[in-house]
């Protein structure tokens, strides 16, 4: 086997980790183990997804309604479960935020206190899921500030910049995984025959412009009129298409690697737009500015802003510069 070829073999997350850092000092040793259970999550739920019409617990709702007010899936619920499961026993991460809990998941066990915190989204796009259509995960990584007496996490409320690590997992054709420490961004593939995710790209790059524009026209008549001119803009220009996915990890995954805008407004009946900010935007957002691209609320940066609930819900405007711009001079022409 040609050198190259087998290194690349080698090269999984983890190692990336510490070749990123070029370093073995503790936080980076940390941050590679902790990609390295982050990834055992993403395999647990591709491979859970993958059986969805062979056994039950996959598709169809679970009865009841999650501080979102929505019907929870049985997917949302068991990769929820999945995430708490890989960080128990890991002694690094003391605490768990997520779209499915009202409230954080303590990990009893020997935790030492002050050390990390995971956010995440666990099935993003849960309405893909009986369409058998892709569906992804998304997470950041913060580090515990103080020993949270109050239970509330209220050190979570802090701005984008305190994410240490974010990414996805996009469970499309392939299983993919993008992330970023800070060091721009990397994807991974899943190869199911090692169990483990390869190194596909590095340092992706957001091209400066691009056709796609990534929006819900079925909110058409909810929205500002500077949306709707935006909106008119795009439909009367050549070189326009619009492509929406329905899972936000797959509409961002297409303008990462291919330019364009997604956008999500507010509406009349969710004025801060649907997506939430600690799970969605902040983590999509840090992933974007590492690759050249923006993200804002449509008046200011989705990393700049903080949050006074753990699950608040902000515009969001995230893609190519040039894109990114062109609809916020229609939002700031409209102020
Ligand atoms: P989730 O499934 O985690 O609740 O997120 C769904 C989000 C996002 O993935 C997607 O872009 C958006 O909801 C779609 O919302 P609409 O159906 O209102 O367009
Ligand atoms: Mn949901
Ligand atoms: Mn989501
Ligand atoms: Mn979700």
């Amino acid at each position: 086997v040609p050198q190259r070829a087998l290194d690349r073999d080698c090269t999984t997350l983890s190692r990336h980790v510490l070749e990123q850092l070029q370093s073995f000092s503790p936080e980076a040793q940390d941050l590679s183990t902790l990609m390295n259970r982050i990834a055992l999550a993403g395999k647990l739920t591709a491979r859970h997804l993958s059986k969805a019409g062979l056994m039950d617990g996959v598709l169809g709702f679970a009865g009841g309604e999650n501080i979102q007010g929505e019907d929870v899936k049985k997917m949302d619920l068991y990769a929820n479960d999945v995430f708490i499961s890989v960080f128990k026993q890991s002694g690094l991460v003391c605490r768990l935020a997520s779209e499915e809990m009202e409230k954080p998941y303590y990990i009893p066990e020997n935790c030492p206190i002050g050390r990390y915190t995971l956010v995440y989204d666990p099935i993003d796009g849960s309405s893909n899921i009986d369409a058998n259509l892709n569906v992804g995960s998304i997470f950041a990584i913060r580090k515990q500030e103080g020993d949270d007496e109050s239970g509330e996490a209220l050190d979570l409320l802090q701005s984008g910049h305190k994410q240490l690590a974010a990414g996805y997992i996009l469970y499309g054709p392939s299983t993919v995984l993008v992330y970023s420490i800070g060091t721009g961004v990397h994807s991974f593939t899943l190869d199911p025959s090692l169990g483990e995710f390869i190194l596909w790209q590095e340092n992706i790059q957001v091209p400066e412009h691009g056709s796609v524009y990534s929006v819900n026209e079925g909110n058409f008549w909810q929205w500002d009129d500077s949306i709707r001119d935006y909106i008119r803009y795009v439909h009367r220009h050549e070189g326009y298409t619009g492509r929406y996915s329905g899972a936000l990890v797959g509409d961002f995954h297409r303008i990462l690697l291919q330019g364009g805008v997604f956008l999500y407004p507010g509406t009349v009946k969710k004025p801060e737009g649907k997506l939430r900010l600690l799970y969605e935007s902040a983590p999509l957002a840090f992933l974007m500015e590492q690759a050249g691209g923006q993200a804002s609320t449509g008046l200011k940066k989705i990393m700049d802003v903080v949050p006074e609930k753990l699950h608040q819900r902000t515009p969001l405007v995230i893609g190519s510069p040039e894109d990114v711009a062109l609809v916020e001079s229609f939002i700031q022409e409209g102020v």
